[in-house]
């Protein structure tokens, strides 16, 4: 029987996220394995893997504070979602719903309490599934480069989440 692990992602699971995202973002769009080396023992920083028979097959990951801000006084209550990727060939099992329902968890228990990330409008898969998650979709400004249009998309923690 297949067995799903979520967990924070480690130093060792580094590479193996770099291609999940390689393969669903394309190399130019990938994080590099530097950012998310830094990731790891960083304060900032909340990344998750999943583990599927000991294969990473997701990851996701998000920041709270930005990189200018000392621990002792950083506004903490707000996350921007960084990387939500699953594996192309485990697309539609469940994992991305399960991977990232842990880290709105973990980001909630931690005191999060608004949420932010882009998203491009024409990822409808993507965009369903954060609304699943009660965030609401923004209209992309017009793009200062064409074809780099962005969407917002943004969940207010209240009573109902
Ligand atoms: C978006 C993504 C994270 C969803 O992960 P997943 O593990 O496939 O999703 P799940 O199996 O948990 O499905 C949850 C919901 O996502 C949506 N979804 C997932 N795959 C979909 C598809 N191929 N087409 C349409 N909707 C889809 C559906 O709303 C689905 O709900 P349902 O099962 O009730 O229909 C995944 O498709 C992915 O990694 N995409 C490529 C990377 C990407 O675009 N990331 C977001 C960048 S902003």
């Amino acid at each position: 029987m297949e067995q799903l692990i979520l967990r924070f992602m480690d130093y060792d699971d580094v590479p193996a996220v770099v291609a999940v995202c390689r393969k669903c973002f394309g190399k130019h769009v990938a994080p590099r394995k530097k950012y998310l080396d830094d990731t790891v023992s960083n304060w900032r920083y909340f990344y998750f893997v999943a583990e599927l028979d000991g294969k990473i097959v997701a990851c996701t990951g998000a920041r709270v504070a930005d990189w200018f801000e000392d621990y002792e006084d950083a506004k903490t209550d707000t996350a921007k979602i960084e990387i939500v990727a699953v594996d192309p060939d485990y697309h539609g099992q469940g994992i991305g719903t399960k991977l990232f329902t842990k880290l709105i968890d973990t980001l909630e228990e931690r005191g999060v309490v608004g949420m932010a990330l882009n998203v491009h409008p024409s990822n409808t898969p993507a965009i369903e599934f954060y609304e699943h998650f009660g965030f609401n979709y923004h209209e992309a400004p017009r793009p200062i480069i064409t074809g780099r249009e962005t969407a917002l998309m943004t969940r207010i923690k209240c009573a109902t989440n």
